[in-house]
């Protein structure tokens, strides 16, 4: 498996903005484009094998080398902190992690802050930055329900359009940071495929800066 560059995709939407960037740059692989269900394709001419890993999978591809090069979003590196190189921001995928809560929330100075989230570990850094205590909600979706329903005052989640949140009555309170797609690489394979991983990475950002 390893003569090759394996990439990891994540899979919908932002994966298929990816593979176009990447197919943009010539690495192509007809097969990917086919419908069905298969999560593997390869292009041996071009040396590239892509596999459809789920997006909050893809660092641990990268991170263990059973993936060379992966996409991600920056709050799965964020909140993971895998060991892997960052090699490109694709300046896609954009939105952003914030605070939000009920119209009304006031802030309950002197209690404990119950935060509902995805993102147990960014919650805990952006709070402990703010020396506020907070309780933890470890939810793993549909995170609006959490204040609307009392089980917390407030939700740290993405907010990419805004429209969950206002359909939900919800509002953000405070941004944390600003996310988008980036390129990973496994640190061994940086060493000893550099020059495939660059050459991979250079057409992406050809593209990325012909677009800014
Ligand atoms: C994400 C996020 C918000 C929503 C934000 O959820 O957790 O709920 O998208 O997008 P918007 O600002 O464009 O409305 P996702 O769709 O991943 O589903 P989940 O609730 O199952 O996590």
């Amino acid at each position: 498996m390893n003569s090759m560059i394996n990439i990891a995709l994540p899979k919908g939407r932002l994966g298929e903005k990816a593979y176009a960037l990447l197919k943009n740059s010539g690495y192509d692989c007809p097969a990917i484009e086919e419908p069905g269900r298969k999560l593997i394709f390869e292009n041996p001419k071009k040396g590239v094998r892509y596999f459809w890993v789920k997006p909050s999978d893809v660092a641990i591809y990268v991170e263990r080398g059973a993936a060379d090069m992966g996409i991600v979003g920056k709050d799965i590196l964020l909140e993971y902190e895998p060991d892997v190189y960052e090699l490109l921001d694709l300046h896609m995928g954009k939105c952003r992690m914030a605070v939000a809560g009920k119209k009304d929330f006031r802030d309950p100075v002197g209690q404990t802050l119950k935060v509902a989230t995805k993102f147990p570990n960014i919650t805990r850094n952006y709070y402990s930055g703010k020396c506020r205590d907070i309780d933890i909600i470890h939810l793993n979706g549909s995170i609006e329900l959490a204040p609307i329903l009392g089980l917390s005052h407030v939700i740290v989640d993405i907010v990419e359009t805004g429209t969950t949140l206002r359909e939900n009555d919800l509002t953000v309170y405070e941004e944390i940071v600003p996310i988008s797609a980036r390129l990973i690489a496994n640190i061994a394979s940086y060493q000893f495929k550099d020059g495939e991983i660059n050459a991979i990475r250079n057409g992406l950002l050809q593209q990325v800066e012909d677009k800014l």
